[in-house]
């Protein structure tokens, strides 16, 4: 018995015209509700963008690993939830508010954001701090993008993120059991926002972010662990002090804030030495199993900004 209750929007009120009618098509001549039941990929429209310099030799993980095994509360705690459970949630219209510590505070919608910024294409290596990784194809923008246009102030050092609180859209956030604190919210040193491998993410696999995976709007960086990630991000604010990140107020012990990627810093529960890239070459235990590298192999491009700092205290 599920949890919670399947979703139940028509395709119709969250798709364009055109693509619901030839979907209905599709959907008529193949097996109508199964080809629909769960992911919010379906839904998704072709996105845009263009290539960038920024991609990985590793294959990508197929899209539908991607789209179905992850983490998003928000919809229920386990794997499969957000894909199944995020149906009724809806992306537009969406606004993002960014303050603080800037010049020039706005707010800016979802329609200005994938109409002034270009889109790029990126294949980023991703690994989650449960020990599984996945390389997915982004497609999105530098997050120094939209900093720019707020024009922080020298007195900010960083970043606040927040998620959307939707109980009506979100079951996670609703039900009997609540295994975090509304909002999610996440943080990063601005400089760690300005860097050019941070960016934010409105797609991927040349579509529409679906939901389960943050639509419309989640951040990606790809040296830290998945949890960084935040998803379906609301507000954007620019501080001076370190912000509350929601896994390290849940267990400050297993969860900091830098959250870099480490195969010499263990969880305290178990190892982040190895990896299981899911679904590759299925062994005896499920997955591939990959030596993690330091800064998930991003150090070239990241050691810099840690330098002096000991990442045994700094995790
Ligand atoms: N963002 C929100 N709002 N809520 C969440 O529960 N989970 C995080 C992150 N962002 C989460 C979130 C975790 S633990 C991971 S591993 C990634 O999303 C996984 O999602 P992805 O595979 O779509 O990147």
């Amino acid at each position: 018995m599920p949890l919670y209750r399947p979703p139940r929007i028509a395709a119709s009120e969250i798709t364009p015209r055109d693509v619901y009618l030839s979907r209905r098509h599709f959907l008529g001549t193949a097996a109508a509700g199964l080809a629909l039941a769960g992911t919010g990929s379906a839904f998704a429209a072709p996105l845009k963008a263009a290539p960038s310099a920024y991609k990985v030799d590793d294959k990508p993980t197929s899209k539908q690993d991607v789209t179905t095994y992850n983490n998003f509360y928000e919809f229920g705690t386990g794997k499969s939830d957000p894909a199944r459970y995020s149906g009724d949630f809806k992306p537009r219209p969406w606004t993002v508010e960014i303050g603080g510590m800037v010049a020039k505070p706005t707010t800016i919608d979802m329609e200005t954001i994938l109409k002034e910024i270009p889109m790029e294409e990126r294949v980023y290596r991703m690994r989650c701090v449960e020990a599984w990784s996945m390389v997915i194809p982004w497609i999105g923008f530098p997050l120094s993008a939209l900093l720019d246009r707020v024009e922080p102030l020298g007195s900010a050092k960083y970043v606040a993120f927040e998620t959307v609180i939707r109980p009506k859209e979100m079951p996670g956030q609703s039900g009997f059991f609540q295994p975090l604190d509304w909002p999610y919210v996440e943080g990063l040193r601005l400089d760690e926002a300005r860097h050019p491998l941070t960016i934010l993410a409105t797609g991927l696999y040349g579509e529409t972010l679906p939901n389960q995976n943050g639509a419309p709007l989640r951040l990606v960086v790809p040296w830290k662990y998945g949890f960084k990630g935040i998803k379906s991000i609301v507000k954007i604010t620019l501080t001076d002090k370190e912000p509350p990140t929601t896994w390290n107020k849940m267990a400050s012990q297993e969860y900091g804030f830098y959250a870099n990627v480490n195969p010499a810093v263990d969880h305290p529960r178990w190892s982040q030495a190895t990896e299981r890239r899911i679904g590759e070459a299925n062994g005896l235990f499920g997955g591939a199993r990959l030596n993690t590298l330091p800064f998930n192999g991003y150090a070239d491009d990241v050691a810099g900004l840690y330098a002096g700092m000991d990442l045994k205290k700094f995790y």
